[in-house]
Parts: C-alpha cells; sequence; structure tokens
C-alpha cells in the first residue's frame, strides 16, 4: 500500500448494538463516496475510528485501552488521524480529549451527519502538520486541534424543522448496492428514547425519541429491496412507540407522552381518532408489507413491553412475511427492582403481554411459534436472593427463546449513579448471572428440541461459525506464506470474531452458535423467522456464495440450546 492510499484508508471498528452497526453502515458509505477505502486491519489504515457504545463500562473500556494502544503508534505516525464516535463521544468528550491526546476527532450519535467534513479536515491538517514539523520537533501534535461535536445532549427540542434534521439526510443519502448488504438490512425508524430508565445512558447520548417519515422508511426499504435485500429489521430503542404525526418533518411525539384526545387501554393499542394524520406503528408494518412484496422477512427490535398494541399484533397475525419474533427485554422478575428501574410495569404486566402475543400468533399445525428473546440485568441496586428469585420464576414462565443478561454496570450520569447505591457485591453480581445463564440454557434447551423433526424456512446469513475458524487458520498458514488475505462467500474472515451475543458490548448470553462441525462439506449458518440459529451443509453442487442471502427449506435433525443441525431439503 502506498503512502497516499494509507491516508484514506480508514479501519473502523463498532462496538454495541445494531443501531452503532447501523450508524457505522451509514459512515461508511458517506466516507466511501469521498473517496475513502475501509480495511480490516488497523495497521493498514491512515484513518482509525471507533463507533462506540456507552451502555456499559466494559465496552468503554475497550475503546479506552485501544486508545491508550494507538498513543504510543502515533508517536511514530504523527499524520495518523484517530476519531472516537457513537455514544462515547457524547457522554464523555470533554475528559477523553484530555486523557487521550492522540484523539483528533470526537463526534457524538447525533452529529454523524458532519464526520466526512469533520475527517477531511483532521486528514489534511496532521498531514501537512506533521509535513512541517522540524525532525524529532512533537509540539505541533498537542497544537494540531482536536475537535469534539456533541449532538443530542441537551435534547433537541421540540419545535425542530425539517431543514435542521441534518440527521435525517445521513439516513436518506444511504448508499444502497449488492455489495453493501448479502440479502439483510437495517432500517432506522426512531431515534433516541424518552424512557429515562435509572440504569440507562441512552436517553443522554442518543436524545428524545423521534420518528422517521413513513415515507422516507417506505422508500428506503424499497430500494433496499430493488438492490436484492430480502429481510429488514426496522431499527429504534422503543420501536413499537413508533408514531408519526403528519406535517412534521420528523416527529417527536411518540405514544409516551400523553396528548390531549388520545387515550391508551391498558397498555393496548392506542386509539387514533378518525381523519388524524397519524401513521402508526401497526401502520407503518402493514405499508411496508403491502407494498415492498420484494422483502420476504420483515422484523423489529427492540420492543418495549408497555405500550405494544394488539393492532401490531394483528398486523404481524395477518402478514405472512412478518417474522414471529420479539425482541421484548424485562429486565427483572421483580416488583420492587422493576419500579426501582422506573421501567413503567410489573412482572404481571410483562406475563399479559406475553400471553397475549401468543395467544394471538398461536397458528394450530403452522409451525410458526412466536420466539421471545429479552434482556436482564442481574444485581442491580438493592436486588435481594428474594428479588433475584422472582426473576429466575419468570424466566421460566416466559420461555424465553434466549436472554441477554447483563451485570449491573454504574454509568455516570444516570439516575441511579447519582442517587442509588451500587450496592450488591461483584461476586454475587457473578453468581447470579451464571445461574440465570445456566437457567436459561435449560429453557433454550427445550426451546430448541421443539424444533426437530420440523420443517423451517431460514434465511442463509453467511459461514459456519466453524467454517469461519477453518477459513481463518487457512489465511492465517497462507499469510505466513506470503499470500493475501481471503474473503469466502463476501464475508471478511479476517475480522476479529465478536463476543458471544454478536455484538460486541460484553454481555453474557445463551445464544453462541457452537455448531459442531465434524463434516467435510461447508457449513452454513441461517436463522428462523423466530431468530433461531439453523447450521446445515451447503448443498456440494452450489457455491457457498450463491447461497448467502437466500431463504432456503430445511429439516431440523437436532438440537443444541437454540443451535440447531438441520439438513437442506
Ligand atoms: N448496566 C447493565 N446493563 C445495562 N443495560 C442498559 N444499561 C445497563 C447498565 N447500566 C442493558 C439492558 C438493555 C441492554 C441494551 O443493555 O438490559 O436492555
Ligand atoms: Fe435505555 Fe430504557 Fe430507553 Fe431501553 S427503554 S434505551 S433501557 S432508557
Amino acid at each position: 500500500m502506498t503512502a497516499n492510499n494509507r491516508h484514506n484508508a480508514v479501519f473502523l471498528e463498532t462496538f454495541g448494538c445494531q443501531m452503532n452497526e447501523l450508524d457505522s453502515e451509514l459512515v461508511m458509505g458517506a466516507l466511501r463516496a469521498l473517496g475513502y477505502a475501509f480495511v480490516c486491519e488497523p495497521k493498514l489504515a491512515g484513518v482509525i475510528l471507533y463507533n462506540t457504545c456507552s451502555v456499559r463500562d466494559l465496552a468503554e473500556q475497550k475503546v479506552r485501552s485501544r486508545l491508550g494502544e494507538l498513543a504510543v503508534r502515533k508517536r511514530k505516525e504523527p499524520d495518523l488521524v484517530v476519531g472516537v464516535l457513537g455514544c462515547m463521544a457524547e457522554r464523555d468528550s470533554a475528559s477523553m480529549l484530555h486523557k487521550f491526546p492522540a484523539v483528533d476527532i470526537m463526534c457524538g450519535p447525533g452529529e454523524l451527519d458532519k464526520l466526512p467534513g469533520l475527517l477531511d479536515n483532521a486528514v489534511r491538517t496532521r498531514r501537512s502538520l506533521a509535513g512541517n514539523a522540524a525532525p524529532g520537533d512533537e509540539s505541533w501534535m498537542r497544537s494540531a486541534r482536536q475537535v469534539a461535536l456533541q449532538g443530542d445532549a441537551s435534547r433537541r427540542s421540540g419545535t425542530l424543522s425539517a431543514a435542521g434534521d441534518t440527521l435525517e439526510l445521513l439516513d436518506l443519502s444511504r448508499s444502497v448496492s449488492p455489495i453493501d448488504h448479502t440479502g439483510s438490512a437495517y432500517v432506522r425508524i426512531t431515534r433516541g428514547c424518552n424512557k429515562f430508565c435509572t440504569y440507562c445512558v441512552v436517553p443522554r447520548t442518543r436524545g428524545a425519541e423521534m420518528h422517521r417519515p413513513p415515507d422516507h422508511i417506505v422508500d428506503e426499504c424499497k430500494r433496499l429491496a430493488d438492490s436484492g435485500v430480502i429481510e429488514i429489521t426496522l431499527l429504534g430503542q422503543t420501536v413499537n412507540h413508533y408514531c408519526f404525526e403528519h406535517g412534521a418533518a420528523v416527529s417527536m411525539k411518540g405514544v409516551t407522552q400523553p396528548q390531549k384526545g388520545r387515550t391508551y387501554k391498558g397498555g393496548h393499542a392506542r386509539e387514533v381518532h378518525v381523519g388524524e394524520r397519524v401513521t402508526t406503528f401497526a401502520n407503518l408494518l402493514h405499508r411496508i408489507h403491502e407494498e415492498v412484496p420484494g422483502i420476504k422477512r420483515l422484523r423489529f427490535v427492540t420492543s418495549y413491553p408497555r405500550d405494544f398494541g394488539d393492532d401490531v399484533l394483528q398486523v404481524m397475525r395477518d402478514s405472512p412475511r412478518m417474522c414471529r419474533y420479539l425482541h421484548c427485554p424485562v429486565q427483572s422478575g421483580s416488583d420492587v427492582v422493576l419500579k426501582r428501574m422506573n421501567r413503567g410495569y410489573s412482572s404481571g404486566d410483562y406475563l399479559e403481554f406475553v400471553n397475549r402475543a401468543r395467544a394471538m400468533l398461536h397458528e394450530p399445525g403452522k409451525g410458526r411459534p412466536l420466539s421471545i428473546a429479552g434482556d436482564i440485568i442481574v444485581g442491580f441496586c438493592g436486588e435481594t436472593d428474594e428479588d433475584f428469585e422472582k426473576t429466575k420464576n419468570l424466566l421460566r414462565q416466559v420461555k424465553f427463546k434466549n436472554n441477554f443478561i447483563f451485570k449491573y454496570s454504574p454509568r455516570p450520569g444516570t439516575t441511579a449513579f447519582e442517587k442509588l447505591p451500587d450496592d450488591v457485591p461483584e461476586s454475587v453480581k457473578r453468581r447470579r448471572c451464571n445461574e440465570l445463564l445456566a437457567l436459561q440454557q435449560t429453557i433454550s434447551d427445550d426451546v430448541g428440541q421443539s424444533y426437530v423433526g420440523n420443517t423451517v424456512d431460514v434465511f442463509v446469513q453467511g459461514l459456519s461459525a466453524t467454517e469461519t475458524k477453518r477459513a481463518k487458520r487457512a489465511e492465517a498458514k497462507k499469510m505466513s506464506n506470503g499470500g493475501v488475505a481471503l474473503t469466502i462467500g463476501g464475508q471478511d474472515v479476517s475480522e476479529e470474531a465478536h463476543d458471544s451475543c454478536g455484538t460486541d458490548c460484553g454481555c453474557a448470553t445463551t445464544t453462541v452458535a457452537s455448531d459442531s462441525g465434524a463434516s467435510s462439506a461447508i457449513q452454513l449458518t441461517s436463522r428462523t423467522d423466530g431468530d433461531l440459529i439453523v447450521v446445515f451443509d451447503c448443498p456440494s453442487d452450489t457455491a457457498p456464495d450463491a447461497m448467502i442471502g437466500r431463504i432456503v427449506t430445511t429439516r431440523i435433525t437436532s438440537a443444541k440450546g437454540i443451535t440447531l443441525q438441520g439438513e437442506m431439503l
């Protein structure tokens, strides 16, 4: 790689949730359009970007350690440009700039549309300052201007105009091509969150809940379908709060904000008066399903257990291409803890919702059961053994497909951090986490077993974990012989594997895909519409590349947890 190439080569590492993955995708598209190229190893890059997550301290620690390493590298390569994007840049930019002088740019999630300009500036400044410095003189490094842009800390005002919401332009400018997606894509429908759960930084880092115009969303889905995407996951922190009031470019009024003339009935369907120009979440799902038939699978994450209307469940029931899957975090089974978390529902409310959803979507003999995944926090402030037992009971009752289980991590700026003592010892958090993982494993085993013998359609995502490891070993061997980097099935197999939940966020989960990998055929990994993993052999007469991004039919032959072994029919 020449020096000039290196200046335009970017390494971008993403931490955290699907929302961050989508942000990274949009940033990559915007930077590619300006001539930047993306590389999969930091050492090949002249620009290093971290898209960060602040939800738990572990994710932040990882970034801090990467930045520490980069400080050493930057002494040798003064023109290297380093940027911190996302929630850490929003939450902690002043102190981070001070602690990590190697950082040139900090850009919060509400300002990502400005990143291309900032980066261009930083690249030019670094290069000219480094080029003009006398040998051995490093003083210019401190004088090179660091830029910190925070977007939503003050939470935007309700009078925000269309023109002002340049962030919407970033979503609108999304580059859509078969190269960007292998059959599957995320589409954002809401940004931010208004819930203020006492443990959570998201309302502070991502700002107020805002809903994108339905026409923009439907258009984006159409463009994705035209480019070959067949599975779309709609994204929002509380996706079921989606509610767009026409007339505004980006609507801020969601179901959490009581409005004149509107009522909720016990957390069920929100009443929308005839003639009102409102698109509800149910309306939006229906529109996408009907207007974009090229999308063979439509799903959404993350649902908030309250405010989930029967209207949404009806659309799920009546729309054959909608997935039977809900990711609906309960966080705790104890009402006292839920109250302390400010979740706004009880364990009984949660059970009522799950039973209502299962009853509504139950189709005898159709083999498409509703599958429910969740998140749990153990060791939240004041959680007793009795509270914890209640969480275990709830897990048994709900029969979750899987749960992402987190140890409570106090986050500066949150209500819990300010007001509630973090009084559950680390050893107790660890024990509860392990106990819950073991319990969830037995529940997941039962869920997995219930599929054995069934015929299920699956969306093929790529090579199985075993196959990826095999390819990595082959690549390492090849590289040691002076070869070139390897991609199989369009996947960059040299990328670092994500943590267990697939999001690199430091959670403990029972969803690990641990396929056996004994066969000599190439193994593929795929998902059912209820989000169970199915591993199966690629037919010998078909290239793996040709399978990825397709929906095929398999018969399930065995199950280990929620990783199912299948054979293609
Ligand atoms: N500590 C531990 N887990 C947390 N989560 C959010 N904030 C915290 C925290 N401070 C978890 C919740 C949420 C998921 C995305 O992260 O379970 O649903
Ligand atoms: Fe955080 Fe609660 Fe909003 Fe989820 S609903 S993003 S946990 S504040």
